[in-house]
């Protein structure tokens, strides 16, 4: 299927490395302009670099999108390149694992600012831009339905355990907060031709992460998590959650709208 992205301009936090990196892959690959962003400079640099090479159009900017002007540079960063913003990824997210009974409101804090507040500033500072494209917002016409063919699209990378019980409560509040958050926006932003969903992946494995990191100091415990808790028998990969996305953000998902799809195989137990 031809996702028809090829030229849209897409916004990606988070993508020196792990999902945020294949999601990148996986849009360069459909012909996206890409921004993408991290703290450290050298990883980002390197993953532009290949991005590059594979012949993507890729501005780099090295931010920490908790930083309140953060955003606002990252879209103009954007703009500035390629003169328009179609896609926004809200990819960038991690945990705090203190004992609830000792973590501190600090703690709280720097959780919600990075799985929460970021998205919330970042999709405010895109979405003059979003708005813009060449929107065509769906009417049912006598000659059959013309589709939202070209609007802006959001997505924002949850969690399975924003859907449902699991990991820390600090996690789970702010997963299940980005969830809510995109739903809403989804029924805000719709008049405007702007589609906001969210993904949930499952335990997601690539070299250095975190699931590979746990394997590597105990294979044997993770071998008895993963046949106990994924019926698939194996963690996800990068580009399974990636695959996702790109068609989230493509029109080919025109009518796909304020939901949160899982990429789990069917490791959570969620009814909705
Ligand atoms: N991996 C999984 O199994 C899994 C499962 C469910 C959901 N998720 C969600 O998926 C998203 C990506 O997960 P991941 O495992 O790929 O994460 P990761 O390996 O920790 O990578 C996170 C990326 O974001 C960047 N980053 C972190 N903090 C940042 C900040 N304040 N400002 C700018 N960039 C920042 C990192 O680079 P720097 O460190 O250089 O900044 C890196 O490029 C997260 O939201 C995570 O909660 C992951």
């Amino acid at each position: 299927m031809d996702l028809a992205l090829d030229g849209r301009v897409a916004l990606i936090t988070g993508a020196s490395r792990g999902i945020g990196k294949g999601i990148a892959q996986a849009l360069a690959r459909e012909g996206c302009k890409l921004v993408i962003c991290a703290r450290g400079g050298a990883g980002l640099a390197e993953t532009a670099g290949a991005l590059r090479a594979s012949g993507a159009a890729v501005r780099d900017v090295a931010c920490d999108v908790t930083e309140p002007d953060a955003p606002q540079r990252l879209v103009d960063a954007a703009v500035a390149a390629y003169g328009r913003l179609d896609i926004l990824v809200n990819n960038v997210g991690g945990n705090n694992r203190t004992p609830f009974a000792e973590q501190s409101d600090a703690e709280w804090q720097e959780v919600i600012d990075l799985n929460l507040l970021a998205g919330v500033r970042m999709t405010r500072a895109a979405l003059p831009h979003l708005a813009a494209g060449d929107t065509v917002v769906g009417t049912n016409t006598a000659a059959g339905d013309d589709a939202a063919a070209n609007g802006g699209a959001v997505v924002f990378v949850s969690s399975i355990w924003g859907r449902e019980l699991g990991g820390p409560a600090v996690y789970v509040s702010t997963k299940a907060a980005m969830i809510g958050l995109a739903g809403s926006l989804a029924r805000d932003l719709a008049p405007l031709g702007v589609r906001v969903n969210s993904v949930a992946p499952g335990s997601i494995r690539f070299p250095g992460g975190s699931w590979d990191r746990r394997v590597q100091a105990d294979p044997d415990g993770m071998a008895e998590f993963v046949s106990q808790e994924i019926p698939g028998g194996r963690f996800g990969t990068v580009a399974e959650v990636a695959d996702v996305v790109a068609f989230l953000v493509s029109p080919r998902a025109s009518w796909v709208n304020g939901t949160c799809i899982p990429v789990d195989g069917c490791q959570s137990r969620s009814l909705i």
